[in-house]
């Protein structure tokens, strides 16, 4: 058996992600106002074959299901996301009561159940109408999303066991506005950087307004970062790698946790580009103290000295590939929790999204049966728990993602969920990793006691 040997510290809690976007569908039903994504996903060439989440997993109809399954899975913990767009349309102002109205049914439905609720509140859905007025470019959108904090504090203050403020701000920042392949899809340094900065900024000004409203829940973030290893040990590759590391990692973990962005960092990108948008005073926010730390972890890059807005490339990776053709490196994530220990905090940490797409199809059986993520799966808790036995304080691990989704750029192509989604017909097959898992917490429920 793989699980044999698995075992958490007491409270450990194990769940499973979604995002509004990915799952939920009913666009455009019930007040709800396009976002960011509703748009790109109309840009010609954007996103494979076209796909959009106005259908996704219709998940806005099939709560009650879902949750049902939530629990025959036998979660402990369940991350979601609120739709800003469907909760404040406009994205200032005022409230939709039918979108307050479904997370309500999502809160209740996993208290009634047992399950802790763990939400995100910025999951990359900005308002459209925000971005009509420059998005994450405008300073003002992060006194827009402090506000949202607020209301969503006010709506659900003592419901939300844990509060994510904003999920992989490298993601929002430079997938969206460097790289173009995530909404809005610009191409621009300066602007990437002004959207990091105002995204942090936003981050800390919620967590500023969770606060005040004393929520009764524990307030993170959720940061995706990689294990970034030069490809040599020659100088170049060293450098490479350590601004690699600035890109992903660095430029968003040093202002949360030491005093501002790193001065080699700020010194690459000052040469061709304006850093006007950022102003010293915002700092002092943005390391506003937190209870936890969420990482995500997908990925171990091995580079070397090349081209590019870092002036690296990444080495093609070896071994295992998932379907994304990323390396499976579970030794990756015992890394970065240490790393995040011993450099930057010692607050407790969920694992807050791990998980891999793999080629999942239904075998003539009816079953899905994904070996390569069940391996996966295994290898990763138990790279987390040689780090607990490291004396890392782990608290959580939330696999990515309850249900095969829509996989953004890559649309319905990538299937990461350990549960299957027949999008015909909506249907849901627990795979063989979703039965795995199971176990592990059946087996957990009693072995977690260290
Ligand atoms: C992360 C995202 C999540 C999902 C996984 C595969 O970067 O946070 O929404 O797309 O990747």
């Amino acid at each position: 058996m793989h699980d044999e040997g698995l075992s958490f510290p007491n409270h450990f809690l194990i769940g499973a992600a979604t995002a509004a976007y990915q799952v939920e569908g009913a666009a455009h039903e019930d007040g709800r106002a396009p976002s960011i994504w509703d748009t790109f996903c109309r840009i010609p060439g954007k996103v494979r074959h076209g796909d959009t989440g106005d259908i996704a997993c219709d998940h806005y109809h099939r709560l009650d299901e879902d949750l049902d399954l939530i629990s025959a899975l036998g979660m402990q913990a369940y991350r979601f996301s609120i739709a800003w767009p469907r909760v404040m349309p406009d994205g200032n102002g005022k409230l939709n009561q039918k979108g307050l109205d479904f997370y309500r049914r999502v809160l209740d439905g996993l208290h009634s159940r047992h399950v802790v609720p763990m939400a995100t509140l910025y999951h990359w859905d900005l308002p459209q109408k925000l971005q009509d007025r420059g998005g994450w470019l405008n300073r003002e959108t992060a006194d827009r999303f402090a506000e949202y904090a607020s209301r969503m504090a006010a709506a659900f203050k003592d419901d939300v066991a844990f509060w994510v403020t904003v999920n992989e701000p490298w993601c929002s920042a430079f997938a969206g506005h460097l790289e173009g392949r995530h909404a809005p899809g610009l191409s621009d340094l300066a602007s990437a950087v002004a959207a990091a900065h105002h995204l942090l900024l936003g981050h800390g000004l919620a967590v500023r307004a969770l606060r005040e409203a004393q929520v009764t829940g524990e307030v993170g973030i959720a940061v995706n970062l990689s294990d970034v290893h030069p490809a040599t040990s020659q100088a170049e590759d060293i450098a490479a790698a350590a601004r690699v590391d600035g890109y992903e990692n660095r430029w968003f973990l040093d202002p949360l946790f030491k005093s501002g962005y790193p001065d080699d960092m700020l010194a690459w990108y000052g040469r061709n580009a304006d850093l006007g948008a950022i102003r010293e005073d915002d700092f002092e926010v943005i390391r506003t103290p937190l209870d936890f730390v969420g990482i995500n972890y997908y990925e171990r890059k091995i580079v070397s000295h090349g081209g590019g807005v870092n002036g690296a490339q990444r080495q093609p990776p070896e071994g295992p590939l998932t379907a994304g053709g990323l390396p499976v490196r579970p030794d990756g994530l015992f890394n970065i929790l240490t790393r995040v220990h011993s450099e930057y905090t010692d607050l407790p940490v969920y694992v807050t999204e791990n998980g891999a797409a793999f080629n999942d199809y239904v075998d003539p059986e009816g079953g899905v049966d994904d070996i390569e993520r069940v391996a996966f799966l295994d290898a990763h808790l138990r790279s987390l728990q040689a780090a607990t036995a490291a004396g890392i304080d782990v608290r959580g691990y939330f696999v990515w993602s309850l249900l095969d989704n829509f996989e953004w750029a890559d649309g319905y192509s990538r299937r990461f969920g350990i549960v299957y989604v027949d999008y015909r017909t909506q249907t849901r097959i627990p795979k063989a990793s979703a039965i795995w898992f199971r176990e592990v917490l059946s087996a957990g429920a009693t072995a977690r006691v260290r």
